[in-house]
């Protein structure tokens, strides 16, 4: 079989900015010359900014799993969620996933998108499996928020696949950092929704699905645009997404890896290891990468090779799978501009705060372990 350059296969997919296709789905060669700049968004232009101190202020909420048979646990969280929006005062709101339960109802997600709609304040929902078989409906809906950052790339596996520049401060158009969502698609065996090689042929693989090497091409393909036109320095990357990377469970158990916050669960990351951190280590840009998901791990990790490895704290008050009882709340991840380290700490339900750090600060002794 003909192998496809990473480039071609960019075209073909749809993910290059004016990438005309020919009669099999590839581009021509004068269809490249006109523009070959990779998307990154299925919407135009950039709209996020360091604050003029040179801050950036991430408020991470995840797994709110709102449960309509159980108003009376789940509605709290809704004013949870305002609360929490209000005290940090965030740049950006993240949702990284299962916002919903098992009932896929429309009007729990409108229970959920209400808050985060109604703050003002841009975000975006990377899906989580809980979400997936309503997520094209849920799609469509949030598309509708004048506030919402997150339109797919078309073209990969998923919805969520997408790059957030965040501007200088200063002024100007050239990225200071940059955020990255992808669609961490569903269980393995409902995966073939979004892509093919998924279960539909291997129904034998249990758990979570992967990031798709499409989705890894694309990433691949937006980095190095990107550092290329910071004049070959790397910008510093982050990226959101539901399921961990199997390096979350291995860094974990992994003798020499500094470790700040709680697990009492065995992660259900990625069944498969399809190469997203390799990636993101090859291309040097990556700072820090954040999943939800487990719902009783809120750690952050900071394994052999740099790059942080953290967990959300679960949001939701439903009690669904959760074994940490009065513990839920959001993560805020704070940026400075030209830093390739964050703050981070938890926002608990109560006001308190824990687990507060600083990632630069967090480097893993190689001599003494944890
Ligand atoms: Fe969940
Ligand atoms: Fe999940």
């Amino acid at each position: 079989m003909k192998k496809i350059s990473r480039r071609d296969f960019l075209a073909a997919s749809g993910m290059m900015a004016g990438a005309a296709m020919l009669p099999g789905g590839v581009a021509s060669a004068a269809d490249k010359k006109k523009d070959d700049r990779v998307v990154l968004s299925g919407k135009a232009g950039p709209t996020l900014r360091f604050r003029a101190d040179g801050k950036f202020k991430i408020l991470q909420l995840t797994d709110t799993h709102y449960i309509s048979s159980k108003p009376e646990l789940s509605d709290p969280m809704i004013d949870d969620i305002r609360r929490y929006i209000e005290i940090e005062k965030p740049d950006l709101i993240i949702h990284t996933g299962d916002i919903i339960y098992t009932d896929y109802d429309i009007p729990s997600f409108e229970k959920i998108l209400k808050p985060i709609a109604e703050a003002g304040i841009p975000f975006f929902i990377t899906w989580g499996n809980h979400d997936h078989d309503f997520s094209p409906e849920m799609q469509k809906r949030v598309e509708k928020e004048p506030m919402n950052e997150g339109f797919p790339v078309p073209g990969i596996p998923g919805l969520s696949n997408f790059a957030l520049p965040i501007l200088p401060s200063a002024g100007g158009n050239k990225p200071a950092a940059m955020v990255y969502s992808f669609d961490s698609l569903d269980v393995a065996a409902n995966s073939y929704k979004f892509d093919p090689q998924f279960s539909a042929e291997r129904p034998e693989i249990p758990g979570s699905a992967w990031i798709t090497r499409e989705q890894i091409h694309w990433y691949e393909a937006v980095s190095e645009q990107t550092t290329r036109e910071n004049g070959g320095v790397p910008v510093p990357s982050y990226s959101f997404f539901h399921i961990a990377l199997p390096e979350f469970s291995e860094a974990y158990d992994y003798r020499w890896t500094r470790i700040i916050g709680e697990h009492y669960e065995s992660s259900g990351r990625a069944q498969l290891n399809s190469g997203l951190y390799v990636s993101m280590l090859d291309h040097k840009d990556m700072v820090g990468v954040f999943c939800g998901h487990d719902h009783d791990i809120n750690m952050i990790m900071d394994y052999k090779h740099g790059i942080k490895l953290v967990y959300g704290q679960v949001t939701g008050r439903s009690g669904a799978y959760c074994h940490l009882p009065e513990s839920y709340g959001c993560r805020v991840i704070e940026l400075t501009e030209g830093e390739r380290e964050f703050d981070t700490w938890i926002r608990l339900y109560n006001g308190d705060t824990e687990y507060r750090v600083n990632s630069g600060k967090m480097v893993t002794d190689t001599h003494s372990g944890r």
